[in-house]
């Protein structure tokens, strides 16, 4: 046999690597050992590459003798690897180890999302003056969201509104439902349940078929319905004037009362507020610029008879406000898709602590 391919020298080499294997410390230093061993041109490797140049009756005895080591250096290094790793494994568990009888950590780690807060603050400032809650369905009926808003099927503001059809069953051949376009249709389901007189805001989701800086496809309006027998503009303008005030907590705020039209009053006003941009900076009740907050008027009679209300006896004001828009105005938020693009960032610079009281 050749030098170091007795049986002696076979079991000094399998000797030294199974120490080296055994005493290993990490998967590094046993990935040190395998190449030291069975590496290319590891010790192990290179006697077996020698079997090439032995005569035959060599071979017959130094291969399987060779390969016997080689597979027995294997076991080990596998059997030492899955040692280490259950003492990885058992290292991480004792050192991540929680507790989880222990009492809450009371940093809070969640945030309410800006359009909630704003919701509630809405509602908190109209509920002091007397307006209740109303919520509908967003899967709305064409009757609902457009008819008894004074808008026949041949109406332009049908296409203008960018209007989500849902599907119907084959053979259902009914109006298809829409994704209601606006808050809206709540004044008809508000009517309808309450007759006259009446006062409620009806906040929640809307979709319309566009997306840009200031548009997403799902954003959120309110609506306010104000019914009575003498109920005027001057109502109108007081209402919403106390609410900017409040809402945006600035004493001076002014509204402008631009004519406008809407199917579902008349006449309509849509409102812009005062501002500033001076320094790129918007301020409210100052400066010369006016930027559009919502839409209102007199509710249309049609719109009243659609509600079960005699506009011989009764009339009232109607408006709907954007809230993402509001927020953005009061937040200084400038891109609405960031409001529902959930990136955690984003919701820990704008959000609210979750016991924060609405700022009414
Ligand atoms: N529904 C209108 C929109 O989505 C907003 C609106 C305007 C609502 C005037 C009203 C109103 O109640 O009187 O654009």
């Amino acid at each position: 046999m050749m030098d170091g391919l007795d049986a002696q020298g076979l079991d000094a080499v399998r000797a030294r690597y199974v120490a080296q294997i055994a005493g290993a410390a990490d998967e590094a230093a046993l990935e040190a050992v395998r190449l030291a061993a069975l590496g290319k041109k590891g010790e192990v490797s290179l006697m077996m590459r020698g079997l090439g140049q032995m005569t035959p009756e060599q071979r017959q005895s130094a291969g399987p003798a060779l390969n016997a080591l080689k597979d027995e250096l294997l076991a080990a290094l596998a059997a030492r690897k899955a040692a280490l790793g259950d003492a990885a494994l058992a290292e991480r568990l004792a050192a991540e180890w929680l507790d989880v009888t222990l009492p809450a950590r009371p940093r809070a780690q969640g945030s309410v999302h800006p359009v909630s807060q704003v919701t509630d603050e809405v509602i908190a400032i109209f509920a002091a003056m007397g307006f209740g809650v109303k919520e509908g369905p967003q899967i709305e009926d064409d009757w609902h969201n457009f008819d008894a808003l004074n808008i026949p099927p041949e109406h332009p503001a049908r296409t203008e509104m960018d209007t989500f059809y849902m599907g119907r069953a084959p053979g259902d051949d009914r109006r298809p439902n829409v994704l209601r376009t606006h808050t809206s249709p709540v004044q008809i389901r508000g009517m309808l349940a309450e007759g006259a007189p009446c006062r409620f805001i009806c906040p929640g989701r809307v979709y319309r078929c566009d997306y840009d800086q200031t548009h997403t496809p799902m954003f959120h309006q309110v609506e306010g319905l104000a019914i009575d027998r003498d109920i005027s503009m001057a109502n109108l303008k007081w209402v919403l004037e106390e609410f900017c005030r409040r809402f945006f907590e600035v004493e001076g705020v002014e509204l402008r009362f631009r004519a406008s039209h809407f199917p579902f009053t008349e006449p309509s006003a849509e409102v812009d507020i005062r501002c500033s941009w001076a320094g790129g900076q918007l301020k409210l009740g100052e400066g010369d610029s006016w930027l559009e907050i919502l839409g209102s008027g007199m509710v249309h009679p049609h719109v009243l008879r659609s509600g079960g209300i005699d506009p011989e006896q009764w009339q009232g004001f109607a408006f709907g406000m954007g809230i993402d828009r509001i927020a953005m105005l009061k937040y200084g938020i400038p891109d609405l898709r960031a409001f529902f693009d959930s990136d955690l960032r984003w919701l820990r610079h704008y959000g609210f602590g979750a016991l924060d009281m609405p700022g009414a």
